[in-house]
């Protein structure tokens, strides 16, 4: 598998508190990597470090064997790093294309003047969603969304931008069981399209469902990087909580 992101001892620091401390991994094109921890472990900042949302205080980070430093999270999105946040960032009164299209909207001459392209964004939208095999329909409205079919719009953006890699950070958290399934199809069609995910989860049956690899963070370093099939929920457990300390 192309590496597509490699990871060269991250440390980072925030005051007095170690968040992370030389952690150094790497993620195939197309390859899904579960990122496990307890509370506090340094997911999230990870996370927000290959977002561009924080410097690393140590370390490199290469995208496609070359080196980037993103200082904001627009350099990290132009570079095709997409981030789904928890709350997925969604606006509740508007449409399902709507929320795919914010802040990227198509617009056309009308005149003098531009107008949005609604008839385009609803196209393009509807053929996002059927790429996602998702139900959703483009007009619909988030706010009336079931948790799952809210993934999939916030999935859909990240499809619309071309993402060649996308970071989930909790997806399945608060959503129910038949939902949890949505959330796991969904990644899965981005893992077949050849764009990389890495999927933050306390959820054992989710990140042994999808992912290719795992990673554990213990109180910010690193203790296992290997492939689902070489672990088990038993060992992942004995690593998070520190019963086992490296495996
Ligand atoms: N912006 C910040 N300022 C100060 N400390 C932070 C900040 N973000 C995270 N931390 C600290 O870094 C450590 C790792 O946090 P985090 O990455 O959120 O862990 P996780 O996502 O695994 O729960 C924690 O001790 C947390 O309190
Ligand atoms: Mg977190």
């Amino acid at each position: 598998m192309a590496e597509r992101l490699k990871l060269t001892g991250i440390g980072k620091h925030f005051g007095a508190i170690r968040a992370l401390d030389n952690v150094s991994l790497s993620i195939g094109k197309g390859e899904v990597l579960g990122l496990m921890g307890d509370n506090g472990a340094g997911k999230s900042t990870l996370v927000k470090i290959i977002a561009g949302n924080f410097r690393p205080s140590t370390g490199t980070m290469e995208l496609d064997g070359e080196v980037c430093d993103f200082s904001h999270p627009r350099d990290a999105q132009e570079a095709g790093i997409e981030i789904v946040y928890q709350d997925l960032a969604l606006c509740d009164n508007l449409s399902a294309a709507s929320n795919v299209f914010l802040g990227r909207e198509i617009r056309k001459e009308f005149g003098p003047v531009k107008i949005l392209d609604y008839r385009s964004m609803h196209n393009k939208a509807g053929e996002l969603f059927a790429t996602l095999k998702s139900e959703t329909r483009p007009r619909d409205l988030v706010r009336k969304m079931s948790g799952g079919q809210r993934q999939a719009v916030a999935i859909a953006r990240t499809l619309l931008a071309d993402a060649k890699i996308v970071l989930m950070d909790e997806p399945t958290a608060a959503i129910s069981v038949r939902q949890v399934a949505e959330v796991l199809d969904l990644i899965k069609r981005l893992r077949d399209r050849g764009i990389s995910v890495i999927l933050i989860s306390h959820r054992m049956p989710d990140v042994f469902g999808v992912a290719d690899r795992i990673a554990v963070l213990r109180r910010g370093e690193l203790v296992c990087h290997k492939a689902t099939r070489d672990s088990s929920p038993e060992e992942v457990t004995g690593l998070i909580t520190g019963a086992i300390m490296a495996a």
